[in-house]
Parts: C-alpha cells; structure tokens; sequence
C-alpha cells in the first residue's frame, strides 16, 4: 500500500518507512495538531490550569507512553491494520473488537475535527482579508463553516487516495519548524502584554487542591488523544516500521515532541487569555478568541495570523489524514477495495456524519443545546463519546490484550529487537522491560479502568 510518509515505498504491496526519520515526522506529524494548540488549552483552562498541566504531564510519561510503546509493538508484529494485527496475532481472539472501536473513534472523531479544521482556515482567510471574526458569529454561519469543512475533508481525501503523501511528509518537514517559531513569535507578543503574568501564574503554579477524578480523567483522556494513542493509529503505523528500527527510542520522540508542542500552546493562549480579562474556562472557543486578539496587537498582525491559522490548519491535516489512513489502510488490507474508492466513501461518510457538529456551535439551536454525558452540544457531545470514553476502552482493551491475552513477551521481543538496552537488566534484574511489563498488565489497566468507572458515576477520589 502507499502510505502516509515519504518513507513509506509506494512500491512494496504493504509499505515500509525508509528511515526511522520518516516514521517520527509521520507519527508526529499525527500526534501534533489541533489537540496540541486548541484542545490542551482549553482543557487547561477547564480543569484548574497548572495543576492540569502537571497531572497531563504524569499521564504521558506513564500512561501514554508505554501504551504507545504497546500498540506500535503489536502493529510491527502483526504487520497488519487494526483488525488485522489482532486476528494475526491471536487468531480468533474476542479482542477483535478493540479494532472495531478503533474504526469508530478515527472516523467519528474524523467527522468534528474536520469541522474544527476548516475554522482554522476560516480564520486564515479572515487575517488576509484584515476581516474581524467574532467567533460566535462565524461559528454559527453555515455557509461558512460548511463549505470550510467539506474543504479540508476533501484536501485529506485526495491526500490519502492518491498517496501523495511523499508530499505532505515533505511540506510537514519545513511547515512543522516554521509552525514552532511562529509559535514563538506569538509566545513572545503573548507574554509582554501588559497583564500576562497573571496567565503565566496561572499556567505554570499549581493549586493542588484543584486535582479530583474528574481533572486526573480530563488528563489521561487528553494525553490519549493529542499523542494519538488509542485509536490504532500506532498499530497501524507501526505494521510499516522495519524490523530495524527502534520503537522505544522512536516513540519517546514523538511523544516528546507532542508534549512540547503542546506547552507551547499553553504559553501562547494563556497570558493572552488574562492580558485581555478574558475567561480561560471559555471552552471549544478558548483558542479562537484569544490569539486573534494577540496578532490584532502585533505589527504585521494580520499576516502573522495568516500564516500562524494556515499552519495550525496543516498540522491538522497530518492528523486528519492518519485519521483517515485507518479506516482505509482496513478497507484497503482486509476487503481488498481500492484506495481511491475506500478513501471516498469513508471521507465522504465522515462529512456527512460531521455536519451536525458543523452546525451545533450556533448554527441550529437544538444540535447547539442539545445535552448528553455531561456536555452541551453535539460537536462536545461527539468529542465526550469518541474523544475520550471510548478511546479510554480501547486503550484498557489494548493493555489487557497484550499484557494477559497475547502475552507481553511478544511484545518485549518485539521492541528489544531493535532497542538493545531495553531487556538488559540495568538495576539488579530488573529492566526496562521488567517495568514496561508491570505497567502494561497492572498500573495501565487499572489506572484506566478506574477512570472508565469515574466517568460512569463511581468515583474513587
Ligand atoms: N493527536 C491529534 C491531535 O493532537 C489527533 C489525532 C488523534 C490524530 C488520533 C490522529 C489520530 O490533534
């Protein structure tokens, strides 16, 4: 198959990446997009700032990543799409489902971030036009926010079916870098206006007190979602890796980039957010109305806006394009439909099933106050179901898998093949593989498990 990196050999019939490089900029290219820049604030923001921050940062390094470590184990091993790489490994194994759920959170989730996606050009093309967007009032104008999403829907389709992924890998190479100044440039502006202090307070001096289930789940669900684990994205990316490289180095990397990336978005948006005496519990909007404000004050505002919402909006389409990539990579390995045809139908699909959460933040009243799980309106309802709950169960479902079902010396032959220090004892007996194991079979499944049970109203703490 062709694939989503420039590594990948469009040749061979299932690809390959050519070097451990194109493997991290593809799987950062997945893990960093609008989770980094729109979702952690916001959610920052929801859940206590730097205390959020802090207890992000413990679900990462502890959570995420050995889960990461575990899904790219199993896709390498079973060689396979989400379906595929458990029906490989353990043939006939009920775990199956795990994969289904995949299939579901990447086209569902696919379905509103696209929607998110096309605001981000909206207001890309609004700097240009030196046009002030109110985001309420854009947000809730369908003749805008449709076409904007059948757009970026569209770009990810003919990406994904076309395989000019050698392309975007290419593009994402010097876009990325040229994203992070940028970054920089408004980390800068940000944090000189007059008020940011408060915001930097704010962001990075913890008020414990402020940790509870509820803030612990926000943050192991948000770590899932912005490093792309739990959706068999790494199993699927992983099926491309040569056996040669390194999956405990390569998925550090990734996850320490996405983690990066996504302090930085905090530093952009929150001494803005107290400079300008907005709230930083605004939610989905957070982001939207804050940094316009930031490049209104800057010189060359509006062209710095420009090119900051059109790259937010490329980094976005590396991650939809991966979103897309496993529903098709399925269709493609497993119901041998072409890639052209399976990346049609399920993007088409996935605009469809989209427009209402195109239409609920003000477009039509009912889809905006519609109320279920906690959350109001459909685009945040989506968000609650796919975003997070069941990306909760597949990563439960995944640690269980491998750790009690397949069993978790597979997937340690797996990553020390290529890694040498991984199963050497460093302290006593004790490697690093010794703890992986420990966290995959208890420490990941019960930390999961107790925040799937919180969610549904049994609270621990
Ligand atoms: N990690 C992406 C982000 O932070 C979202 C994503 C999830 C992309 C799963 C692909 C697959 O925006």
């Amino acid at each position: 198959m062709q694939s989503t990196s420039e590594g990948v050999s469009a040749s061979s019939a299932r690809g390959q990446w050519g070097s451990k490089l194109g493997f991290i900029l593809a799987a950062a290219g997945s893990a960093v997009g609008l989770g980094n820049i729109w979702r952690f604030p916001y959610m920052t923001g929801e859940n206590g700032g730097a205390a959020f921050v802090v207890v992000y940062l413990v679900c990462v390094a502890f959570i995420g990543l050995p889960l990461m470590f575990n899904e790219l184990a199993l896709g390498r091993r079973g060689g396979k799409d989400v379906i595929g790489a458990f029906r490989a490994t353990k043939p006939g194994t009920p775990f199956i489902i795990t994969g289904i759920c995949c299939l579901a959170c990447c086209f569902f989730v696919l379905s509103y971030y696209g929607v998110i996606a096309g605001w981000t050009v909206g207001y890309a093309i609004a700097s240009l036009l030196h046009k002030k967007m109110v985001f309420e009032e854009f947000a809730a104008r369908p003749e805008f926010v449709l076409p904007l999403f059948g757009l970026f829907i569209l770009l990810t389709i003919l990406i994904v079916q076309g395989g000019v992924e050698k392309g975007i890998e290419r593009w994402a190479k010097v876009l990325m870098p040229v994203l992070i100044v940028l970054c920089g440039v408004v980390i800068i502006r940000s944090v000189t206006l007059e008020g940011a202090s408060a915001g930097i307070k704010y962001y990075l001096h913890p008020d414990f007190s402020k940790i509870n289930g509820d803030v612990v789940m926000k943050a192991l669900g948000q770590a899932f979602f912005s490093l792309s684990v739990g959706w068999g994205l790494m199993i699927t990316y992983g099926s491309y890796m040569s056996k040669r490289q390194d999956i405990v180095t390569g998925g550090i990397w990734v996850a320490g980039m996405d983690t990066f990336v996504a302090l930085i978005g905090g530093f952009m948006v929150f001494p803005a957010v107290f400079a300008f005496g907005l709230a930083p519990d605004a939610g989905t909007a957070l982001t939207f109305k804050t940094l316009p404000a930031v490049f209104d004050k800057m010189p060359a505002g509006q062209l710095v806006g420009c090119a900051f919402f059109l790259l937010l909006g490329i980094a976005a389409l590396t991650s939809t394009i991966s979103m897309l990539e496993v529903p098709v990579a399925w269709l493609v390995d497993e119901k041998k439909w072409t890639r052209k045809k399976s990346a049609w139908l399920v993007g088409g699909a996935a605009f469809v099933v989209g427009i209402p959460s195109a239409l609920s933040v003000g477009g039509v009243e009912w889809l905006t106050k519609i109320h279920f799980a906690g959350k109001t309106g459909f685009l945040d309802i989506m968000d609650q179901i796919f975003g997070t709950a069941i990306i909760l169960l597949i990563c439960l479902l995944a640690s269980v898998y491998v750790g009690w079902s397949w069993g978790p010396k597979h997937a340690v032959d797996e990553m020390s093949a290529s890694n040498s220090w991984f199963a050497r004892p460093l302290v006593g007996s004790i490697s690093p593989a010794t703890v992986w194991v420990l966290f995959i079979r208890f420490i990941c499944p019960i930390v999961v498990t107790v925040m799937l049970l919180n969610m549904f109203g049994v609270k621990f703490f």
